[in-house]
């Protein structure tokens, strides 16, 4: 019993008629066997992925009126870990990252946003680090490179700067998104990654942004 919502995209006559899953948020062409195809294939891969059955064991670390925030550590138990494989592997997938092994397995920390319906809505993956570099503003202008053929090619300072949490993953589920989640999972790391205190926002840094992840920590780090 999937509702299709019929989504007009004014990207020319390649994507006219595109519609979009209102359960797994794929966008695709209906009426193409292959596009449909490739739809069925992703949705319950999709589904299955991001479904949360409640654990027996759950380490809530912020609750929310359209959900809570989990964490999960690298000794939890392998049905957690699993999950957090499960979920990581769909956004990576969807980033176009491939499977980049954490400096730190150890001391790696998940936050994991579950969502009233009991799905995984929101994954942040935080490790420790001892420096970054700041991402300097973009260069606009004629001159400035096209975005498309350097989409992660920030300019950076050369001046490392100390900071304690390095954020390498942050994901939302494309139909959850504009809601705060993430805003709600990078306040809750600043609150939970070292005992006792609030780390300032100059002490995360957000590695190897994608456009989208640069547009939201710019208006997080501002506000
Ligand atoms: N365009 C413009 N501004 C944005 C965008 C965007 N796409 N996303 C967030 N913002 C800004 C807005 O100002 C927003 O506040 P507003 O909605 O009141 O205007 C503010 O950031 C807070 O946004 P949230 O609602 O907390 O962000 P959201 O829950 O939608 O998640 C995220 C943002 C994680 C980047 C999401 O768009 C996503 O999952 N994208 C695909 C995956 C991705 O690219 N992740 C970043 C990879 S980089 C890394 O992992 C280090
Ligand atoms: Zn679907």
């Amino acid at each position: 019993k999937e509702t299709k919502e019929q989504l007009i995209i004014d990207a020319g006559q390649k994507h006219f008629g595109a519609t979009m899953c209102k359960s797994c948020g794929m966008i695709y062409t209906a009426s193409s066997p292959e596009d449909e195809l490739q739809h069925v294939q992703h949705h319950y891969r999709f589904l299955d992925g991001i479904k949360y059955t409640g654990w027996k064991k759950e380490r809530v670390v912020a609750e929310f009126w359209d959900g809570k925030i989990v964490l999960v550590l690298p000794h939890d138990p392998s049905y957690a870990l699993r999950k957090v494989e499960d979920v990581k592997e769909l956004v990576d997938n969807e980033l176009g990252f491939h499977q980049a092994v954490p400096r730190c397995p150890n001391k790696t920390k998940t936050f994991l946003f579950i969502s009233d319906e009991k799905r995984v809505v929101g994954c942040l993956i935080a490790e420790p680090i001892k420096q970054a570099f700041r991402v300097l503003s973009e260069p606009t202008g004629p001159e400035s490179p096209s975005s498309k053929e350097c989409h992660r090619a920030w300019q950076c300072s050369d001046v490392p700067e100390p900071a304690v949490c390095g954020i390498s993953r942050i994901w939302v589920f494309r139909l959850k998104r504009r809601k705060r989640i993430a805003r709600r999972l990078v306040d809750t790391v600043r609150n939970c990654f070292m005992f006792g205190c609030f780390l300032k926002i100059d002490e995360i840094a957000f590695s190897d942004p994608t456009p989208d992840g640069k547009l939201f920590a710019t208006k997080y780090c501002n506000t």
